[in-house]
């Protein structure tokens, strides 16, 4: 395929361990284009994560420029980075980034996201799956962006659809939470944008046998594993799941293969104070109730079920052909 024919891409990503599976989701799709990776604090700092973002780019060849972008929420105070999921280093700590050092590409991510957009009309798909702050800002530096992106997709937002609720509180998903603010901005802003929450990613399990034979497939599959050891340990923990979630992977699914994912459709809003700060509401389409803070604002889609066996069917072909 030619690349005027691809789905142009900007990642926005905090890697991340889900995240790296999600970026070499991405570059196994013939049918994408990377067009800038953006980074954000949310699995580790700014920095951290954009250092990942670059060694896994370098390492695994992907020729798309990084550029790094927010370092903290828009109003609250940044929260402790969860280094107990995925290490201090944000890859597993298996020592994989010592010493790498390069610099990210010129500009903030907020800014680049506003030029490639309004240098490619209906073009851009952005795929976000951590705090949704650089898009908020994005939003806020040219609300012109809005009716210039052909979506957003987002790994973000727990609905209860399945009674599946929080994880970073029992509210509250972990990329909403750590940035409520900006995904309230992002989920009420005039643009398209489709969620893809815990409700369905805590679903998508890939297996210990899955990671395995993953790893003896080729250089991909082993540095998946070689990062997810903890990161399994703490699902198997915490989820009672014989593997972990490919949250972020679900998300990229979304890019492919649509088809695997049932969609509701209602206005999005997010708590951004008070105990449940980052728990993530939907009111469906056709449901009627007094005035409420979702009258106004315009509907997004909400993934409340899928094809989980197809979704990490579709993760495994993809790394698989990496090789
Ligand atoms: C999300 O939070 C991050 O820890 C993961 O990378 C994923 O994007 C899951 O709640
Ligand atoms: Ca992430």
């Amino acid at each position: 395929m030619a690349d005027t024919e691809k789905n142009l891409v900007i990642f926005d990503t905090d890697p991340g361990i889900d995240d790296a599976m999600a970026l070499l989701f991405l570059k196994a799709q013939p049918s994408l284009k990377l067009a800038a990776v953006t980074t954000v604090f949310g699995n580790a700092e700014t920095e951290v994560t954009t250092r990942n973002a670059l060694y896994l780019t370098q390492r695994f060849g992907i020729d798309v420029p990084v550029y790094a972008g927010a370092t903290r929420p828009l109003t609250i105070e940044r929260g402790p980075a969860p280094a107990f999921i995925h290490g201090e280093d944000g890859l597993g700590d298996v020592g994989a980034t010592q010493s790498f050092a390069v610099r990210p590409a010129e500009g903030h991510a907020a800014d680049r996201m506003v030029e490639i957009i309004k240098a490619n009309p209906g073009r851009v798909t952005i795929l976000a799956v951590a705090p949704l702050t650089n898009l908020a800002l994005a939003l806020d530096r040219d609300p012109g962006i809005a009716s210039l992106v052909k979506d957003v997709v987002i790994m973000g937002g727990a609905f209860a659809w399945g009674g599946r609720r929080g994880n970073a509180t029992p509210v509250a998903e972990a990329n909403v939470h750590n940035d409520p603010h900006a995904a309230d901005r992002v989920f009420t802003a005039d643009w398209p944008v489709t969620a893809i929450g815990l409700d369905v990613t805590s679903h998508c399990v890939a297996t210990h046998d899955d990671a395995a034979q993953l790893a003896s497939g080729g250089e991909a599959g082993r540095f998946l594993w070689d990062i997810s050891r903890g990161y399994e340990d703490l699902y198997r923990r915490r989820n009672q799941v014989d593997g972990c979630c490919l949250h972020d992977v679900a998300a990229a699914a979304y890019l492919v293969a649509p088809e695997l994912f049932a969609l509701r459709s209602g206005a999005v809003r997010v708590v951004t104070e008070g105990i449940a700060i980052g728990q993530s509401i939907q009111k469906l389409d056709g449901h009627i109730f007094g005035p409420s803070a979702w009258d106004g604002h315009s509907s997004k889609l909400v993934a409340g079920e899928a094809d989980y066996a197809g979704i990490v069917e579709a993760y495994k072909t993809a790394i698989r052909s990496l090789g």
